[in-house]
């Protein structure tokens, strides 16, 4: 093979790879959700709680820019796994407009439900337009409390054995993340909800031990192999998904997002997180 033909052919399949890496990060990936299964060691875990499940679900995104039945047979997928407790960790909606709060309660039809409790905070996009929408925020929080979640906005709660402190949104209009972090009790077996993962370089963390469970970043949703993801939405460039020990007594879990912003995913998987609640120490 003379040189020019060599060039011609590599680059008929450069681009036909092309074509198809392309056709699997938009209509292959972004639908392609993995259960992650995690060991979840707390503190003053009540004896009859070993061995439970804590799902967590997080940045569902309903709106137009994907098919959000894709969410719709997720939830059907996860509720059969019978998890013990289930938390959301934020962006309900990619808001535009009204339409979205009426798009969720149709897909809320489908919420899964734990058996010892189900709980949700917020995400930025849950404030509408610019993140500064109160009434968006409360006409979601309506649609969540509706179906059986119960929301925590600077809010912290017992529920069958786990002390659930729930952080309002860092890039929200009612982040007072003190007034949740101030029901911390060492005694319990406590774990943070908390949208933005930044939030746990702040000062607010009231000497706080124990799991922290965040979303936001969708992983990335573009990833080249054995590189960073290019692009997270967040100040510290560490917190891209998956557990992190912050070697403070905090280990910080980012969801890797079961919904997406655009519709486009590679090398990072849409997540459902499965926690095994395990006795520490
Ligand atoms: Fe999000």
């Amino acid at each position: 093979m003379n040189r020019r033909k060599f060039i011609k052919k590599t680059f008929k399949w450069g681009a036909g790879l092309g074509v198809l890496t392309g056709l699997y990060s938009w209509q292959i990936e972004p639908f392609w959700m993995e259960f992650v299964h995690v060991k979840m060691p707390l503190k003053n875990l009540p004896k009859e709680l070993i061995g439970k499940t804590l799902m967590q679900i997080s940045d569902i995104h309903i709106g137009n820019s994907f098919d959000y039945q894709y969410i719709i047979d997720s939830f059907k997928e996860a509720q059969q796994l019978k998890p013990d407790f289930v938390v959301y960790t934020g962006d309900y909606v990619s808001y535009d407009d009204n339409e979205q709060i009426s798009q969720l309660q149709e897909v809320l039809k489908y919420v899964v439900t734990g058996s010892l409790g189900t709980i949700g905070i917020l995400g930025n996009h849950d404030y509408g337009i610019d993140y500064a929408e109160e009434s968006v925020a409360k006409s979601i929080t309506k649609c969540l409390e509706t179906a059986g979640i119960t929301v925590l906005r600077n809010k912290a709660i017992e529920l069958n054995g786990l002390n659930f402190i729930g952080i309002d949104d860092l890039w929200g209009i009612n982040f007072h993340p003190e007034e949740a972090t101030k029901k911390y009790d060492a005694s319990k077996a406590n774990i943070a909800l908390c949208h933005n993962p930044d939030v746990c370089d702040l000062p607010v963390w009231n000497n706080f031990k124990g799991w922290i469970l965040s979303g936001h970043t969708h992983g990335g949703q573009v990833k080249p192999p054995f590189l960073p993801a290019p692009m997270l939405p967040v100040k510290n460039k560490k917190y891209d998904a998956g557990k992190i020990d912050l070697e403070d007594g905090r280990t910080l879990y980012i969801n890797s997002a079961l919904g997406c912003l655009l519709q486009v995913r590679f090398n990072v998987r849409p997540e459902i997180t499965l926690f095994e609640l395990m006795r520490e120490g």
